[in-house]
Parts: C-alpha cells; sequence; structure tokens
C-alpha cells in the first residue's frame, strides 16, 4: 500500500488519504477486504459476515455474526411518517433519487449525532443504518410497483429479507429460492467496499465535515446513480437490448465506442484503477452462467455479452487502452434474472456497497481526519480591471 497518494498535476487524483479497510492493485486484477481476497470472501463468506469484516476489521466468531443479525433486527422498524415522504414521488422518479432522498430523511427521524468515541454508538449506529437502508431500498420498489409497503421479518437472515422485503405479498407466502439467496450475497459482497471510488470518496468527503453518517450515505447513493458509476449496471442492459434488438450486431456498437465522435461508450468497460480484468466482473461473469444454468433461463442478452466482450477484448482501441469488463458488465444480466427491474439494479449496487460506505465513513471520523478540501491548478484569467456596464 503507497499511504498517502501526492496530487499529480493533472486532475485525476483529486482525493487522497490514508485507509486500511481494501487494497486494489490495478495492474495484477487484485481486490482484498482487510488483507481477505475478494476471491475467497465471495466463495466462502456470508455478506453480513464481510459487513462486519469490512466495519470492524476482523471477521467475526460464530456468537458476534449471531448478535450481529440479531441487533440489527432491533431496528428494522421504520417511522410510519417515512411514508409521507415516498408518497410524494412521482411514480417516474428514478429510485436512486428516492433512495437518496429517504435516507437522507432518516436523519430528521434520528437527529442525534453518532458519538465516534464511543465503541457501542458506533456499532449501534452501524446496525441500524443496515437495518433502515434495506428495508427503504425495497420501499422504493414496491412503491413503483404499486404493492404494500413490507416489514422485515425478524424471522429471516438478512439477504433472505431483502427479497421478502422485494417480493413478498400479503395474499401469499413466500419462499426465497436458496440458488438465489446463495447469488445475492456473492454480488453483494462483490460490490461492498472498492477503495476510494467516486461515491466513497464522496462519503468520506462529505463526513468530513462532520455532516450526519445518514447525510454523508445519502451522498453516496447520488454519486453512485450517475451512469459513469453505479449506474453502468443499468447502462449495460439497456445497451445489451438495444444490441439485442438490433439484430445482436455487436460490431456496430464496438465501431461506435471507438468513434471520437459518437459519445457512445462500451458501458461496463473500462474503469480507472483496472488496467487488467476486473476480478469481480470475473466472478460475476461464472455466477451468471451458474444461476442462470440453475434457474433454466436462457437469457439470449447473456450470449450478447459474452460475443460482445469477446470482441471487444481483440480490438486493437480496447486492448491499447486496457479497457477490460468491470464489476457492471455482467451483474445487471444476474439481477434480471432475479427478476428485479433495471431501474433498481443500481439500488442493489448500493445495498452491496453500503458497508463500505459506512467502514470508511468510521475510519475517516475515527482518525480524526480534517474537513476535505481538494486544491486545485487555476487556469483562469490573471488580475484585470473592472468596466462599467456602459463601457463592454
Ligand atoms: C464503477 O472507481 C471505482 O472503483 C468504481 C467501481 C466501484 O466499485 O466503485 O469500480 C464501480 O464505477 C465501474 C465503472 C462503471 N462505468 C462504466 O462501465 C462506464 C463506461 N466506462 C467508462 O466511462 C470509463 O471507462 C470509466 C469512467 C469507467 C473510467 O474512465 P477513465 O479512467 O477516466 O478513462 P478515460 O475516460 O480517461 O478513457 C481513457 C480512454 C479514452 O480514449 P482516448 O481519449 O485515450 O482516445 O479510453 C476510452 C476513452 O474514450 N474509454 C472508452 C471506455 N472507457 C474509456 N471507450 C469506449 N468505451 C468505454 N467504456
Amino acid at each position: 500500500a503507497t499511504g498517502m497518494i501526492t496530487l499529480d498535476p493533472g486532475y485525476k487524483n483529486t482525493g487522497s488519504c490514508e485507509s486500511a479497510i481494501t487494497y486494489l492493485d490495478g495492474e495484477q486484477g487484485i481486490l482484498r477486504y482487510r488483507g481477505y481476497s475478494i476471491e475467497d470472501l465471495a466463495d466462502k463468506a456470508n455478506f453480513l459476515e464481510v459487513s462486519y469484516l469490512l466495519v470492524f476489521g476482523e471477521l467475526p466468531t460464530q456468537d458476534q455474526l449471531i448478535n450481529f443479525e440479531n441487533d440489527i433486527r432491533k431496528y428494522t422498524l421504520i417511522h410510519e411518517e417515512m411514508k409521507d415522504i415516498i408518497d410524494g414521488f412521482p411514480k417516474s422518479a428514478h429510485p436512486m433519487g428516492i433512495l437518496a432522498s429517504l435516507t437522507s430523511a432518516l436523519t430528521a427521524f434520528n437527529p442525534r449525532p453518532v458519538n465516534v468515541s464511543s465503541e457501542k454508538e458506533i456499532y449501534n449506529a452501524v446496525c441500524k443504518t443496515l437495518a433502515k437502508f434495506l428495508v427503504l431500498a425495497t420501499w422504493v420498489h414496491r412503491k413503483r410497483e404499486g404493492y404494500p409497503l413490507s416489514y422485515y421479518d425478524n424471522t429471516k437472515g438478512y439477504v433472505e429479507n431483502f427479497l421478502h422485503l422485494m417480493f413478498a405479498i400479503p395474499t401469499e407466502p413466500y419462499k426465497e429460492n436458496p440458488i438465489i439467496v446463495d447469488a445475492l450475497h456473492k454480488l453483494f459482497i462483490l460490490h461492498a467496499d472498492h477503495e476510494q471510488n467516486c461515491s466513497t470518496s464522496t462519503v468520506r468527503i462529505v463526513g468530513s465535515s462532520h455532516a450526519g453518517l445518514f447525510a454523508s450515505i445519502s451522498s453516496g447513493v447520488s454519486a453512485l446513480w450517475g451512469p459513469l458509476h453505479g449506474g453502468a449496471n443499468q447502462a449495460v442492459i439497456e445497451m445489451l437490448e438495444a444490441i439485442k434488438n438490433d439484430g445482436g450486431d455487436v460490431e456496430k456498437y464496438i465501431l461506435k465506442a471507438k468513434d471520437k465522435d459518437d459519445p457512445f461508450r462500451l458501458m461496463g468497460f473500462g474503469h480507472r484503477v483496472y488496467k487488467n480484468f476486473d476480478p469481480r466482473a470475473r466472478i460475476i461473469k461464472k455466477a451468471a452462467d451458474e444461476v442462470l444454468d440453475a434457474l433454466g433461463i436462457d437469457d439470449p442478452v447473456l450470449d450478447i455479452a459474452k460475443k460482445l466482450e469477446k470482441v471487444a477484448l481483440e480490438d486493437e482501441y480496447f486492448k491499447s487502452r486496457n479497457l477490460y469488463p468491470n464489476v457492471d458488465f455482467y451483474s445487471g444480466i444476474i439481477y434480471r434474472a432475479l427478476g428485479i427491474p433495471s431501474e433498481m439494479f443500481t439500488v442493489m449496487f448500493a445495498i452491496g456497497r453500503l458497508p463500505g460506505w459506512i467502514a470508511q465513513w468510521i475510519e475517516m471520523r475515527s482518525g480524526g481526519e480534517p474537513i476535505g478540501r481538494p486544491r486545485q491548478i487555476y487556469v483562469g484569467e490573471n488580475l484585470r480591471s473592472f468596466v462599467p456596464v456602459d463601457k463592454r
């Protein structure tokens, strides 16, 4: 780890900090949470275990994990007046915009700031945030679909509750499919943290002014929404659908992506740090095959994704720029197979990234970091005299 990153003369390293949470090596395609490889964690851990690891620095013991899941259950009820807020949104509102607003509104119902010098208060704030964010994220879907807003079932696990909250309807019992539960654990783990990406840096810099945890997380949701960041997973599926509807002509879209005069980019390709395969993309691609196969789903969009990847990886333009599939390239194909609408894909990313945002916010606040204040290279006008309006 290189510790502090100095500002280069360019503009790319606009943020810098020391962190002990996630290690990335973009050249080698290495990703580790608190020293554990992403491959090991995705394969052997569950999402709450990884959430605990990211926030508290160690994998939980059996008792700690059981207590963690039970302590989250203490906070799963949402203040009924939060429904008035969600009712105020038009059906056309994008889920990420609603989620950012609801997350910020949590401050109104939980106004006491987190005392970051108290381990107990930090622990309770972590449990409360994980609990309430999950429920609010699924309420966004329920509202758009015209379903009654659902309640967390304290007899179920955290990821099982995601499915229950999203899809259970009062008129019939809901039975989670273990294949889908396993796939969701894996997907949420793969999205859980990623060093100082755009949304995490946003959470840290907003939190550095001592804005509250919910306000800081809300700003992270807004940053993640952008199509160059978390919004890419929705844009990937829309791109693959367009290619499918255009006769599956991937070469045509590769040409568009290479055309300097065309704003179109190959969504789900390229990365600011990985100049090699994104290790998460490799795992998600394999999981996509397994999940669709296990669910007996034959999705032509997966075939198009594989063909697009193959053609791009053999193309000089992409090779010379080290452009590889990233975490967003295959994730939407699994979400689709799980029955999740594409407008909710970035919300899925946010649910996964939540423990990372929380961990980074706590690290920054507990470390007593000063208020974030990126500097600039001034390239504007030199001093000049004022000209009265009638002389201009
Ligand atoms: C995430 O930072 C993180 O860690 C993010 C993330 C996380 O976990 O938090 O990993 C999640 O955001 C993944 C990225 C999801 N976004 C997309 O898939 C959108 C498509 N990708 C691109 O927009 C782009 O690759 C970025 C935004 C991801 C990275 O942009 P960079 O590093 O600033 O690259 P660049 O814009 O400087 O491009 C370098 C060259 C340019 O060509 P030239 O000017 O050299 O001729 O590569 C080209 C770009 O035009 N290029 C692409 C491309 N990505 C870069 N050309 C076509 N298609 C693309 N996708």
